[in-house]
């Protein structure tokens, strides 16, 4: 299984605030059968250059590294802020998931403007990029009933948090969506051990609930698939 968005990357954003609970984070996803994670993030165009925050990025990491043996199975990118004119920063590609063509788009908490979707769909019509839109969860009840399959159709791919999963009130909507193959990736967008923590087992255990035991493994096979078709190696 695959967690898409975390912020556990130690001391680069609000998520995790020391190299501890980093690996207390990463410690609870693998118990949790999670075999590759995102390490995802924020990025903001408005505060740093792509450059500097890669470098901020990869320093943090080495804090990591030198504290575990196996890393090879976190990956680096980012949780990019979307702006319009998003597409016409050259260094966009740089902040894709290492070694795939997926960055992680963060979209903005008002209605989505014609412009930002035909934006996205640019992106990914040029083959280099393949947007993910992060927590589509969070955007849900303002978007047009249009847009969501406008750009699934365009190749974007969506990345639902946990809590869709586990909120009384949008689960269904969620195992909807995850049957339906309106959900590519599910992440746990942990912040830290406590109030954001690394729970993806819980979407798991939602989704064996509603469909049974042989779903999940197929979902996770659909997953790899997708991750597969997207490396760059
Ligand atoms: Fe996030």
């Amino acid at each position: 299984m695959i967690d898409f968005h975390t912020h556990l990357l130690p001391c680069m954003d609000d998520g995790s605030k020391s190299v501890d609970e980093s690996l207390a984070m990463l410690e609870a996803l693998r118990g949790q059968g999670v075999t590759k994670a995102a390490a995802t993030p924020h990025f903001y165009a408005n505060d740093e250059s792509v450059d500097d925050f890669i470098a901020r990025r990869d320093a943090s990491f080495g804090m990591l590294k030198a504290r575990l043996p196996d890393t090879s199975w976190i990956l680096p990118g980012a949780e990019v802020r979307y702006y319009e004119g998003i597409s016409r920063l050259p260094d966009l590609k740089k902040l894709r998931i290492v070694n795939t063509r997926f960055v992680l788009l963060e979209m903005p908490f008002s209605q989505w403007t014609e412009y930002s979707v035909r934006e996205i769909m640019d992106i990914a019509a040029q083959g280099k990029i393949t947007p993910v839109l992060a927590h589509i969860d969070r955007y849900l009840p303002m978007l047009k009933k249009t847009v969501l399959p406008r750009l699934l159709n365009s190749g974007v791919l969506i990345q639902a948090n946990v809590s869709f999963f586990t909120g009384f009130f949008t689960r269904s909507q969620a195992l909807h969506m995850v049957r339906t193959n309106q959900i590519h990736f599910i992440g746990s967008d942990c912040h830290n051990l406590t109030d954001r923590p690394p729970d993806i087992s819980k979407a798991i255990s939602r989704m064996e609930k509603k469909f049974g035991d042989t779903f999940v493994p197929d979902y996770i096979n659909y997953v790899n698939e997708i991750f597969q078709q997207n490396q760059i190696l």
